[in-house]
């Protein structure tokens, strides 16, 4: 099993590109399945959920070409089955939006419960409900949804919780509905929009992605389009928070500013220099940093997926926060890995109370998802001595590269898979 190893202690400087927003990514695959015509998609990140969800879109007869790293072609003219393999929707969840673009395109779509999910129960109710909305019958048999309509027909859907995945979803199964849909109580995440861009540049009538109201007025076909996904905002913010909790100065490239606020605000309470480029924010920690208080919220509030990461900035923090997570109930387990390196919190319910402390020092940690395991590295950069990060293959899911965009801001973090590895990596730092 791969780790981390980590010698902490260096502020980390220097500029680091951005990949494509993962989370953007999987919506505009699903999305592109929706025409029989080839689209081009540029800027995928390199990461497993993505190569996974291009594994169960082949396996389901879609024509991937890989034509460089970050660009593939899609035809998806000879899908064979409407029916995903349990293999690939336990591996990533987000492979719910198959059921969506396969109900949207032929009215039929058979695809795997996906299982539990270590942050927290996830339940896609409204996904199902907004499906049944357009007209589809949706059952549950042998440990799938199954959802087929003889027409989609345009409705009025009302979501009762935000829900990015909610709002994709059914945006996707809108497109080719007969007549007009409004959702309402929609995600603003700038990844619906990306969503939202994609279905229009290939013909689809999308209106008012990026508010709380879409509307969509079916369309019969779709056709052919290029596009290049947004920069990922939740790997820009984590190596803001990594400059934050390391003390340095990192230039993050390839952003887009405005879709980083929620970060930039707290980064700002807490002490750091932000400077808004283009498309590039600068981040520069040159003091302990202040404590604060932070709630998780929809777009464009503090983002959950940033959480984590703003945890380990504030437990070195002077002074006591508070943070609270209100999207999912159980994205604080990080602390007790936290816990093992130094930091000092109690977590009651959604809220994790965190008393800064001067130093966290090294230990084995271990990742229990993406986004909290891309956090422990940060504590491990921070910290005193050396680190190893267990589990890596949960950051492996969304970060493109980790380690060597975090080497080329001078971080000391090597990939090992074995004790020995470990041992030459202890030798060579001395
Ligand atoms: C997406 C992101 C994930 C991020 C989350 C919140 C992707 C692939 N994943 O996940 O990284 O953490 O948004 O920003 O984009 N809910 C229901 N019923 C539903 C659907 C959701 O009650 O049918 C609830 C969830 O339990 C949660 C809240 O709505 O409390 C928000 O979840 P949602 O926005 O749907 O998250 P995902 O789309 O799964």
């Amino acid at each position: 099993m791969e780790q981390y190893i980590i010698k902490g202690g260096n502020p980390l400087v220097g500029e680091v590109d951005i990949s494509g927003a993962k989370n953007a990514a999987l919506g505009i695959l699903a999305a592109a399945i929706m025409t029989d015509d080839t689209v081009l998609i540029e800027n995928l990140p390199d990461v497993r959920d993505i190569n996974v969800m291009l594994e169960a879109m082949t396996d389901i007869g879609v024509k991937v070409e890989r034509i460089t790293r970050h660009a593939a072609l899609m035809n998806s003219s000879a899908i064979g089955g409407v029916s995903v393999d349990y293999e690939f929707i336990k591996k990533i969840r987000a492979s719910y939006y198959l059921i969506g673009a396969l109900l949207g395109k032929y009215k039929r779509a058979e695809v795997p419960l996906p299982g539990g999910c270590n942050i927290g129960s996830r339940p896609i109710d409204l996904h199902l409900k907004g499906f049944k909305a357009l007209g589809a019958k949706v059952t549950i048999r042998n440990g799938s949804i199954c959802a087929e309509a003889e027409t989609l027909r345009g409705s009025h859907i009302y979501l009762d919780t935000v829900s990015v995945g909610a709002t994709i979803n059914i945006m996707m199964a809108a497109t080719m509905a007969e007549g007009r849909t409004i959702i309402e109580n929609c995600a603003r995440e700038p990844h619906v929009v990306d969503v939202a861009n994609f279905l229009n540049s290939m013909g689809a009538n999308i209106k008012g992605a990026g508010t709380d109201v879409i509307r969509i007025r079916g369309v019969e076909r779709l056709h052919a389009t290029e596009y290049s996904i947004i920069p990922d905002q939740i790997e820009a913010g984590t190596f803001m928070f990594a400059a934050a909790a390391t003390k340095g100065d990192i230039m993050v490239k390839n952003v887009i500013p405005k879709h980083l606020e929620a970060t930039t605000a707290k980064l700002l309470e807490l002490g750091c220099e932000v400077e808004e480029f283009d498309n590039a924010v600068r981040v520069v920690a040159s003091r302990r940093l202040n404590c604060t208080n932070v709630k998780t919220l929809p777009y464009p509030g503090y983002p959950t997926d940033m959480q984590p990461q703003i945890g380990v900035a504030l437990a070195l923090a002077s002074g006591t926060s508070i943070v609270t997570e209100s999207i999912f109930e159980n994205r604080f387990k990080y602390m007790d890995e936290l816990a093992r390196m130094g930091a000092v919190s109690k977590v009651e319910g959604n809220t994790a109370i965190i008393t800064g402390v001067d130093r966290l020092t090294g230990a084995r940690v271990s990742a229990p998802d993406l986004r909290a395991g891309a956090a422990l590295v940060i504590a491990g950069l921070a910290a005193e001595g050396v680190t190893v990060v267990d589990d890596i293959v949960y950051i492996q899911r969304g970060y493109e590269c980790f380690d060597e965009k975090l080497q080329s801001l001078g971080a000391e973090i090597e990939k090992i898979n074995s004790e020995k590895e470990a041992q030459k990596f202890k030798l060579r730092i001395g």
